[in-house]
């Protein structure tokens, strides 16, 4: 049934350090306490995201574009709430063009189709449900030039060696002259950041212990949430902002579909989510190592975040096969 997040959950447990992955942190609880972070104050990627797309939507589309027809593939497209202004924009320039979101959740699809298609009418929309290795896999490059569309810093859950992983794997559905539009959260105060991961309202806390919730039901385990503590921590120099449980006592939990207890120090903590924060250096290294080219770079008034347009450059075993033939 879930052996796949029992098999996490398992070994997550079971580490000197213990974890959990954030990937299971989207159940349909999950989905809404996400929206509930999205509407905090706090929580400034959305809103410097909105505004990017908002503002400079025009430029982008312009951009994204200029090499004519393409399909524009999202990665992890969510309600749809948020690229609505771009497909205006692009709409505004050119109609040669389909979206194509990829979702792995077919009812997050359908709430984005009920959210963008009835005020566009003219929307070529054409989803796909499925988990997105599969879905990269199943792409042969320079069928159709294809735009990738990866937003809101979902990249920063990779940490840094999933993150080039994972790009390298979008990278291998592209041709030479593909691009991808990239949305990344930069570094700033220490204050700033930490308070979007630590919401006045509990969301962020909330999003967290429904993890351990969630393992409660589908895995028959006993967590008492009342006994752990939320608790983020940032590092200014790595970039890294990451979300803790801390055990208030010590405890032992059962769980059930593992016939495994796990014992939790007093103080001992749960490794939950990285939401890695970027710097100019980082993004010009990741691009490269990951087979691309920098392209045009949006930014919120602030600073605090950046769109940027990747492009797709030659790889070496491109350059290769073109040197034999
Ligand atoms: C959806 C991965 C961008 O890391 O900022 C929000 C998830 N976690 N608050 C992020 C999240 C806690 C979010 N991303």
């Amino acid at each position: 049934m879930s052996t796949e997040f029992a098999q996490s959950v398992a070994e997550g447990l079971s580490a000197d350090e213990k974890w959990l992955s954030s990937r299971y942190f989207y159940d349909a609880r999950g989905d809404e306490l996400f929206q509930a972070i999205m509407a905090s104050p706090e929580y400034y990627l959305t809103d410097c995201e909105f505004e990017i797309l908002r503002e400079q939507g025009d430029a982008i589309a312009a951009v994204l574009l200029e090499a004519g027809p393409c399909e524009f593939i999202e990665l992890g497209s969510g309600d749809g709430q948020k690229v609505g202004h771009l497909l205006d924009a692009l709409h505004r320039r050119a109609d040669d063009w389909v979206y194509r979101p990829v979702d792995i959740s077919a009812n997050s699809l359908e709430l984005l189709a009920a959210n963008l298609s009835p005020s566009r009418p003219w929307l070529r929309l054409d989803p796909i449900a499925g988990d997105y290795h599969e879905v990269l896999e199943g792409f042969t490059p320079g069928e159709a030039r294809r735009v990738f569309l990866f937003l809101g810093s979902n990249l920063g859950n990779f940490g840094e060696h999933g993150s080039i992983d994972f790009l390298r794997e979008v990278r291998a559905a592209m041709a030479p002259g593909d691009a991808l539009l990239i949305g990344l959260d930069l570094k700033k105060a220490p204050e700033i950041v930490l308070a979007a991961y630590n919401d006045a309202a509990g969301h962020t806390r909330d999003f967290n212990l429904n993890l351990l919730a969630r393992i409660n039901r589908e895995l028959g385990a006993d967590f008492d949430l009342g006994q752990f503590e939320h608790r983020p921590e940032y590092n200014p120099e790595t970039g890294a902002a990451r979300s803790f449980l801390v055990s208030r006592q010590q405890q032992s939990v059962n769980i059930a579909a593992l016939g495994q207890t796990f014992v939790f120090a007093a103080g001992e903590r749960i490794f939950m989510e990285v939401s890695q924060k970027y710097d100019a250096a980082m993004i010009k290294a990741l691009c490269a190592q990951s087979g691309f080219q920098p392209g045009a770079a949006f930014y919120d008034r602030k600073g605090w975040f950046t769109d940027q347009v990747w492009l797709a450059s030659e790889l070496a075993a491109d350059a290769a096969e073109k040197t034999e033939t």
